[in-house]
């Protein structure tokens, strides 16, 4: 048997402007993954098994598009395998699915490392990220790569669209609160929304994600002199900008006031936007009750997770 296991991940600044080539940053989320086991089966065929979504069948027996499918057919197109063996692919996932955290990534990430492993051609991280990229082209339409390439990498990322990974150091750790409206977030459906916007008004657009761009420079430069503080006021201006971008959504407002009326630096919402996750920074000591401030005021589900310092 072989496994393989992956993070979520979350967008710290920069989501949307990144379809258009701004940068964004992002960091893994390990309090959450995707666990992959790979086995060889008595049955002949190649055999899902993913009882977190009520999902079991033979992989031929999908849609072409699904992309699980896509996803076992392209590792087994780049290993050049027309006659795999009879497999069993067991997929254990605790990423809350359309939430932002990244978990169709990261269910692809692991898939195709535990199945290319057990295959005996362990695919290096550039192909697995380039893999993975190609199944988010499914979900997402236009995806930016950010999260097939934090997701791959695993290490927080400086991410700007078509560009080779740019890692970047955290000076000073930092504590965030992450809280999940439950509300499912089709990202696909927002970012085609700030297209038409676009499309009707570019250089209007233009000029907001060059202020989201500006932000994202400010906070890479405040993660990277270890000025964390500095990142609760951008984050208040990167969710007005959001905000703008018409991606919020009541619930993910109501979250981010009462993160920042509980004594949260900053906040906002992250990823694709309508639904899905917000987060706040917060002090440490402050983490646990700002959570349950958000779980009274709707959120579904609370996380906090701490980047570690890596200079
Ligand atoms: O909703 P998420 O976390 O998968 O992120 C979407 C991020 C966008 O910038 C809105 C889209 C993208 O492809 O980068």
């Amino acid at each position: 048997m072989t496994v393989a296991t992956a993070p979520g991940k979350i967008i710290l600044f920069g989501e949307h402007a990144v379809v258009y080539g701004r940068p964004a940053l992002a960091v893994p989320v390990t309090q959450v993954h995707a666990d992959v086991e790979v086995m060889d089966s008595p049955v002949a065929g190649i055999w899902i098994d993913a009882p977190g979504i009520s999902l079991h069948g033979e992989i031929s027996s999908f849609p072409s598009s699904h992309a699980l499918r896509t996803v076992i057919e392209s590792v087994l197109r780049t290993l050049d395998i027309s006659a795999p063996p009879p497999l069993r692919i067991r997929i254990i996932s605790s990423i809350p699915v359309a939430s932002g955290l990244g978990s169709g990534a990261a269910v692809s990430v692991a898939v195709i490392r535990a199945l290319s492993s057990h295959l005996a051609h362990p695919l290096p991280n550039e192909q697995v990220n380039a893999l993975a990229y190609e199944t988010e082209k499914l979900h997402h339409g236009t995806p930016s790569g950010i999260d097939n390439t934090v997701i791959t990498y695993a290490r927080p990322v400086y991410f700007v669209r078509g560009q080779p990974i740019q890692a970047f150091g955290v000076a000073r750790p930092f504590t965030l609160v992450i809280a999940d409206t439950g509300i499912p977030a089709p990202t696909k459906e927002s970012v085609g929304d700030v297209r038409k916007l676009w499309q009707a008004d570019a250089g209007k657009w233009e000029a907001v994600f060059d202020k989201v761009g500006e932000i994202v420079r400010a906070a890479r430069q405040a993660i990277e002199s270890g000025n964390t503080p500095a990142l609760g006021p951008l984050m208040d201006e990167n969710h007005a900008l959001l905000q703008e971008m018409t991606v919020s959504s009541p619930e993910l407002d109501r979250l981010v006031w009462a993160a920042r009326k509980a004594g949260a630096l900053g906040a906002k919402l992250s990823g694709g936007g309508r639904g899905g996750n917000m987060l706040a920074l917060v002090r440490p000591e402050d983490a646990e009750s700002i959570c349950s401030v958000l779980r009274s005021a709707g959120a579904q589900q609370t996380l906090i997770t701490t980047l570690q310092e890596t200079l």
